[in-house]
């Protein structure tokens, strides 16, 4: 799950939060089945187990409902699609790979399920679609094997119900948007809490009256009434609740400590990958090279500009640069704070030089994006040159993008997940010959493909040193 904004992580924690509080209330009421109702309310032998069933089974729809509630996570569309698809797929625009919405209407559900398990196959098969596809998209699209038909289907259904963001809500009569069955879950959770809540609540006073009621008819006397913050039970149920929460929330907060998704922070040079990478369609690797060969992709120095931009020395793109404050950008001027660093002239059309013939440039201070902790090992070319994993699943739409920023979350889980995923390109790849066994298994049909995981990218020394 993806928690982009601010508001979606409060959502997020508060229906945690609720979860938390309706399974510790569950217990509290498994609890009471004991020691509030059955020690004190002077009920008859033969009703106990009755009080004993109502109470389980109280407990056992809770936890039922908090994991139907887990699996309905896994199966959320938009945090499948965005983890999975949105690097490459826009729901209602073109972008690397076709727009998505409507592609039901478009295509056999069983055709989409093929396709997307295995593009290769279905191309292979000389699927005339699927080649006129190929044909005007130019890359072949990633694999997933491991999605589920549930999964795809969630994923298609949040395309299909997906609007574009300030788009006018839904005319009177239509149906509202599908995220809010999502949210409504939240809402089950805190009024099944608020319910009993109230239940515990009213059985203690109810239990508490009858117990002095009980108490006067035999001439007992009664205890003293003690308020409720003073109540042992209340106290130890606050404290554990207090406990749960703050433990989780403190966790939660250390990792992800040092994360910065969505991080854009203003560039010394408006540098737009748009102009670039987009519209004059430069190469990634002709900038980065180091991503095919090393494991720093590398920013280019102002040299590496200057072959172009000796030549190029103003912005004459149709498209206006606008930045993420929303000024406009004077690209000319942008170009020319590029020659201050470089040390060119423009007017001489020549590098300014010291005494001893050195070119007087700087480098330029490029803010890093992108940063793993220290303990981590991540390596690009083993990515981009024997993964062959294109770098939009892991950066995003960059060719679209004015200003670089952080798309991925960069956090364990996410390495985890595409590992766990993604299938490597195992049959014609030597490097591979070890597994002997899984090229068995595969010639055996036993097998469709080896995920990462399987050659063991999911152990802890993989990545850590
Ligand atoms: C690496 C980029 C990439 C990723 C990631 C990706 N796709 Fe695609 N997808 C494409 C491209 C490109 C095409 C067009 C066919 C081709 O060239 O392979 C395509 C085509 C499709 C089609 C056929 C569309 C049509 O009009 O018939 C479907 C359906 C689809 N993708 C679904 C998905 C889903 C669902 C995911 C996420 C689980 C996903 N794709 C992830 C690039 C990608
Ligand atoms: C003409 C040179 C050039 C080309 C082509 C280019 N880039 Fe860049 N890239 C840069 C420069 C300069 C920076 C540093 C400034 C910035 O962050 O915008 C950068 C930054 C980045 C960053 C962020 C690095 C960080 O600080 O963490 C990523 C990711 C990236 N590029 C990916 C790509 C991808 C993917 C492509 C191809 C679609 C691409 N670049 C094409 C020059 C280029
Ligand atoms: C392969 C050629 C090439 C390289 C290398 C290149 N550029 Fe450019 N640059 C262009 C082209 C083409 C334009 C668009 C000119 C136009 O549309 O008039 C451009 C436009 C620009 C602009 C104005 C638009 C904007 O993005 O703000 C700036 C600034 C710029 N380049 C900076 C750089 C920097 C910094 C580097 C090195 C990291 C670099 N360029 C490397 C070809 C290149
Ligand atoms: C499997 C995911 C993945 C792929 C694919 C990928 N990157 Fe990266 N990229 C990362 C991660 C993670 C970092 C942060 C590395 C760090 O902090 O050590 C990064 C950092 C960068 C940086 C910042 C400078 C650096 O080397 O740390 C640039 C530039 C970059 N990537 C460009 C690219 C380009 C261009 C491609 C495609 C040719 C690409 N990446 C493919 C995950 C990926
Ligand atoms: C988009 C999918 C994707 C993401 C995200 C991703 N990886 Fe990978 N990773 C791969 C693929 C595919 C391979 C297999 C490359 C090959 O064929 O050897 C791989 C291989 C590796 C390997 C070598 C495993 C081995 O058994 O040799 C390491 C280490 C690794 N990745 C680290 C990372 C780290 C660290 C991150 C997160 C910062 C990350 N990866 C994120 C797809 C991904
Ligand atoms: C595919 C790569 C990968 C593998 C395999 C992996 N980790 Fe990590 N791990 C990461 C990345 C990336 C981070 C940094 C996450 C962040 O910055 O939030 C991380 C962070 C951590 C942290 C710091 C806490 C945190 O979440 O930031 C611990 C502890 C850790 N890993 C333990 C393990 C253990 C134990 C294993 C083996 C079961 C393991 N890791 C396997 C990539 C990996």
């Amino acid at each position: 799950m993806q928690l982009e904004t601010r508001a979606q992580r409060g959502k997020y924690f508060l229906k945690k939060g609720v979860q938390v509080l309706s399974l510790c209330c569950s217990f509290a009421v498994a609890l009471s089945k004991g020691k509030l109702i059955l020690n004190f309310i002077p009920v008859l032998e033969s009703v106990k187990p009755m009080f004993r069933k109502i109470a389980s089974s109280i407990f056992s729809l809770v936890f039922v409902l908090l994991f139907s509630n887990l699996t309905a996570v896994a199966q959320d569309g938009k945090a499948l699609f965005n983890s999975n698809c949105a690097a490459c797929h826009n729901p209602i625009k073109d972008a690397t790979g076709p727009a998505l919405q409507g592609v039901d209407q478009r295509r056999e559900k069983d055709w989409i399920y093929k396709w997307i398990k295995n593009p290769s196959a279905v191309i292979a098969a000389g699927d005339p679609h699927a080649k006129e596809l190929v044909d005007k998209y130019k890359i072949v699209m990633t694999a997933f094997p491991n999605l589920t038909h549930e999964e795809i289907d969630a994923i298609i259904k949040y395309v299909d119900d997906y609007k574009a963001p300030g788009a006018e809500p839904a005319a009177a009569g239509q149906p509202a948007a599908e995220p809010a069955a999502a949210e409504s879950n939240g809402w089950l959770y805190t009024f099944i809490t608020v319910i009993l809540l109230a239940l515990v609540i009213v059985l203690w006073r109810a239990n508490y009256g009858l117990r002095r009621v009980a108490n006067e008819k035999e001439g007992l006397p009664n205890e003293k009434e003690v308020p409720f913050y003073r109540n042992k039970v209340v106290i130890a149920i606050v404290v554990i609740l207090v406990f749960i929460f703050c433990g989780y929330w403190l966790t939660n907060g250390a990792i992800e400590l040092g994360r910065q998704q969505n991080y854009q922070p203003e560039q010394p040079i408006f540098y737009s990958h748009k102009v670039h990478a987009g519209v004059n369609q430069i190469n990634c690797l002709y900038c980065h090279a180091g991503a095919e060969k090393s494991r720093q992709a590398m920013v280019p120095s102002p040299n590496v500009c200057m072959n172009c931009h000796k030549q190029i020395n103003e912005y004459t793109g149709k498209e206006k640069l606008v930045s993420a404050e929303g000024k406009e950008i004077d690209g000319t001027a942008e170009i020319q704070k590029l020659y201050k660093y470089a040390g060119w002239d423009p007017a001489k059309k020549e590098y300014i030089r010291d005494a001893n013939g050195n070119i007087k440039d700087q480098p330029i201070a490029w803010t890093k994006i992108h940063n793993l902790p220290d303990h981590v090992y991540f390596n690009h070319s083993q990515h981009v040159k024997v993964g062959q994993v294109q770098c939009q699943r892991c950066h995003g739409d960059i060719q679209n993008m004015d200003e670089v920023y952080q798309f991925a979350p960069l956090s364990m889980g996410w390495c985890i997940n595409c590992h766990r995923q993604t299938e490597v390109k195992f049959a014609d790849n030597k490097y591979y010959s070890i597994f002997e066994k899984y090229h068995e298994e595969i010639k055996s049909g036993k097998r469709t493909g080896v995920t990462v995981n399987d050659i063991g990218g999911t152990e802890c020394a993989k990545c850590h040193y």
